[in-house]
């Protein structure tokens, strides 16, 4: 009998997109509770351009004899179940993987993962459509507990990169915890911030009591907040140092597939967007990731095996 095999995007040795290369491997199987994932969509991340520009590697935490797998991303569907994973063969479900010293990444045909860190997508969602979820989704959610609850009278939050993805459900999320919620975005963006149901503003400011720095802004981002307020950052390998008073928080996103089950039910609600800005198949990831490398996407570009 031929053994199954699987494609998957890699780098060897990482220099940016053109040095991502298609290989093929023989098909897993998955071990107890988990599942392995026919990947029907996987979308590219800044993260993944951070691992094929060998920015992970040079951090020291890559150690991959051959290659390293890419993408964290994915929505599928589960066609093999390891012993205890409690989904049937067939179920929709998306999630990410997360990590970076790995060989092989969800910019694949499949993917064996745990069944806990994956959800279910709810009846009517698009496969490609549920697969921008995941990461960030979970990101922005994990980002908002860091920020707390707002107290009193300082309420009034600025979310960086707010038209980016991180940044756009983490104003609907904290604005659902009762933030007064900024988007700072490009001034072409400001329809689809104030789309959200947040304000709008073109320029960092100050005097903020919370900043949510999903746009990477660092030190320019830290500025903005008051004396004794809040910062959560998204860049864990370059955390700020503490002044003014201010508490520092550094998200590190991990996969919560109970978490993840909430949010795909508000992304398929419409109430959190989901948002495709194309879709390439897997064997042109280098054009994808260059596409993606050049800035200003809106949304997510999403491969398909
Ligand atoms: N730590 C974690 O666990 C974790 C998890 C997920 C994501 N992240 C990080 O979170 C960040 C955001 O991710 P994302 O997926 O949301 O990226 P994204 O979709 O590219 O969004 C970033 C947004 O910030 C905007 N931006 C950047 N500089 C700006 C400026 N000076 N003024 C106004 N807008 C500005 C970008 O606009 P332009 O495109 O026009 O520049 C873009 O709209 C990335 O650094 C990512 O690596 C971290």
């Amino acid at each position: 009998m031929n053994q199954m095999t699987s494609r998957r995007a890699v780098v060897r040795v990482p220099s940016g997109p053109r040095s991502i290369e298609t290989v093929t491997v023989p098909v897993a199987e998955p071990g107890p509770a988990e599942i392995r994932v026919k990947i029907a969509g996987a979308a590219i991340n800044p993260v993944d351009l951070g691992v094929a520009g060998g920015v992970f590697h040079k951090l020291g935490l890559v150690h991959q004899p051959d290659y390293t797998g890419l993408g964290w991303d994915f929505a599928g569907t589960v066609d093999a179940a390891g012993p205890g994973a409690g989904l049937r063969v067939g179920t929709r479900v998306a999630g990410f993987i997360d990590g970076f010293d790995r060989d092989h990444g969800s910019h694949a045909e499949h993917l064996i993962t745990p069944a806990a860190h994956v959800a279910v997508v709810p009846d009517g969602m698009d496969l490609v459509e549920a697969a921008v979820v995941p990461l960030n989704a979970t990101a922005a959610a994990q980002l908002v507990d860091l920020l707390g609850e707002p107290s009193g009278t300082a309420r009034r939050l600025l979310v960086t990169g707010a038209a980016g993805v991180v940044g756009a459900y983490v104003a609907v999320l904290a604005r659902d915890r009762g933030w007064q919620v900024t988007g700072m975005a490009r001034a072409a963006d400001e329809p689809f911030v104030r789309g959200l149901g947040v304000d709008f503003a073109a320029d960092a400011g100050q005097g903020w009591d919370a900043v949510a720095d999903a746009g990477a802004l660092q030190e320019n981002a830290l500025e903005a907040v008051r004396d004794g307020g809040r910062f959560v950052g998204v860049q864990p390998a370059s955390r700020l140092p503490e002044e003014r008073g201010i508490t520092i928080e550094v998200l590190f996103a991990r996969p919560d597939g109970a978490l993840l089950a909430s949010l795909l039910g508000r992304a398929a609600a419409g109430e959190l967007p989901t948002r495709v800005a194309a879709v390439t198949p897997l064997d042109e990831a280098a054009d994808a990731y260059q596409a993606m490398a050049k800035g200003g996407v809106r949304g997510r570009i999403v491969l398909v095996p």
